[in-house]
């Protein structure tokens, strides 16, 4: 179980401002949707959004007041209805889940714990961010659920004005098909030892990587619309066996959410909107599938994670790991770092952002795809629980990186480990390619 890290006096503060911060987030995400919305199983593959929310606080309660306090939970007789593991996304909507009020008030009523806890016991660094990030997570669950069933937009959600450091007009990287060279090198992969990171990303291990080459940019919907438009998901030869069998057997001949208007004109879908298809923006909602098709089209491949980490945090000439792709410091370089504004921005927009590699956009806009499967680091120890990650090593989970433009900058580092079965779309997911060289 985790030792309680010592915490400074004022990091209670700072942890009492962001949980504010994030439950402002998550409840600006669900307060224009009626009861009955909340409710709804709207897909098979995710959970009713008010099981989100009763599942934000029963994981707050457990972690937040009994693990560091002690004592019973607020509402015991839940403990089961919102363990991810136990009644899995299938499932959730046969269950006894709490009603959109039910569940607001059980927010409230586990805050006050948490508040009180704190008051009486301190901060613990390494719990409180653990309870953050969850909450964070789901944020993110929420809007692929709210996208997947075209529900209405969030008032203040509009698409993300170029901020300072923005870049308009040229797109570098010929749509995601440029790519980066980088010469074989022994690297480092993982969190750092210090501070905050998921039992997946530890320990910091040192591994070889051959040259390769990476695109400069994610693919863009530009790119991805010759695919399509060239026959790409009617080639028999550019899917594996498994693609071609799943592609057949649901119709996919685009990404979900593409649809041509009366005209013939592509547009994508924005939660409720559609809008036209942005050709220098970073295509999202395609499968591993669909990525691993692209690529293979292209005479390519997807990176693997140590090749994706490698492109993102390594610098090959002074043989040092970054933080973050752009040095030190917080999220700068990347697209999106406001929860109000909607959706993705032209891809290289933020040529701060840039890693060591020369790569641009390694983190928000798009999680990326990789080849790898989801699997322990060597010397892995699951922590605080198995069910975070352990369980689902060796599964036909893929690797995803980079996070999204709905990954809040807390969520989305560098060394984060995000996966799901490579048919999934309802992710924020695009991709980049790579070769041998
Ligand atoms: C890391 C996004 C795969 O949603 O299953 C949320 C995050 N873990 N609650 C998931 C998570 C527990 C996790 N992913
Ligand atoms: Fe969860």
């Amino acid at each position: 179980m985790p030792s309680q890290t010592a915490a400074h006096a004022g990091d209670v503060q700072q942890i009492v401002e962001a949980l504010a911060e994030t439950r402002r987030r998550t409840l600006a995400l669900v307060a224009h949707l009626d009861d009955a919305t909340l409710e709804t199983v709207h897909s098979p593959l995710m959970s009713p959004l008010v099981w989100d929310l009763g599942h934000i606080a029963a994981f707050e309660d457990l972690w937040a007041v009994r693990q560091l306090g002690g004592g019973e939970l607020l509402r015991p007789d839940l403990a089961v209805v919102y363990d991810a593991f136990e009644t899995p996304r299938a499932d959730r909507g046969e269950i006894p889940f709490l009603r959109r009020d039910e569940a607001l008030a059980y927010l409230d009523a586990v805050r006050e714990r948490t508040l009180a806890q704190l008051a009486r016991g301190g901060a613990d660094a390494t719990i409180h961010e653990l309870v953050l990030r969850h909450e964070q997570q789901h944020g993110e669950t929420m809007l692929q659920t709210m996208e997947l069933a075209a529900l209405p937009t969030p008032p203040d959600m509009l698409a993300p004005p170029l901020r300072p450091g923005g870049r308009a007009g040229a797109t570098p990287g010929a749509g995601g098909l440029e790519l980066v060279e980088l010469p074989a090198a022994r690297v480092l992969l993982g969190a750092a030892e210090h501070g905050f990171a998921y039992d997946n990303e530890r320990p910091r291990h040192a591994t070889d990587v051959r040259g390769y080459r990476i695109g400069l940019t994610p693919i863009t919907n530009a790119s991805y619309l010759t695919f399509v438009e060239g026959g790409g998901y009617e080639r028999r030869e550019w899917w594996s066996r498994e693609a071609w069998a799943w592609k057949q057997e649901y119709d996919i001949e685009h990404p979900a959410g593409w649809e041509r208007d009366g005209d013939g004109a592509w547009l994508e879908r924005r939660l409720d909107r559609r809008v036209p298809l942005d050709p220098d923006a970073p295509v999202v909602h395609v499968s591993w599938f669909e990525a691993d098709a692209f690529a293979r089209a292209h005479g390519a491949r997807l990176p693997t994670e140590a090749e994706w980490e490698t492109a993102a945090t390594w610098d090959h000439a002074t043989g040092a790991k970054r933080e973050a792709p752009w040095g030190e410091g917080d999220g700068h370089g990347r697209a999106n770092v406001d929860w109000r504004r909607y959706g993705t921005v032209a891809v290289g927009s933020y040529p701060d952002g840039a890693a060591a590699s020369g790569c641009l956009g390694m983190i928000g806009d798009v999680w990326e795809w990789t080849a790898s499967r989801f699997d322990a680091y060597p010397g892995f120890s699951a922590y605080p629980y198995r069910e975070y990650s352990e369980v689902f090593f060796g599964g036909d989970f893929r690797v995803l990186r980079g996070g999204s433009w709905a990954t809040r900058t807390r969520v989305a580092t560098a060394p984060f480990r995000n996966w799901d079965h490579p048919q999934c779309r309802q992710i924020f997911a695009g991709f980049r390619i790579a070769k041998d060289i």
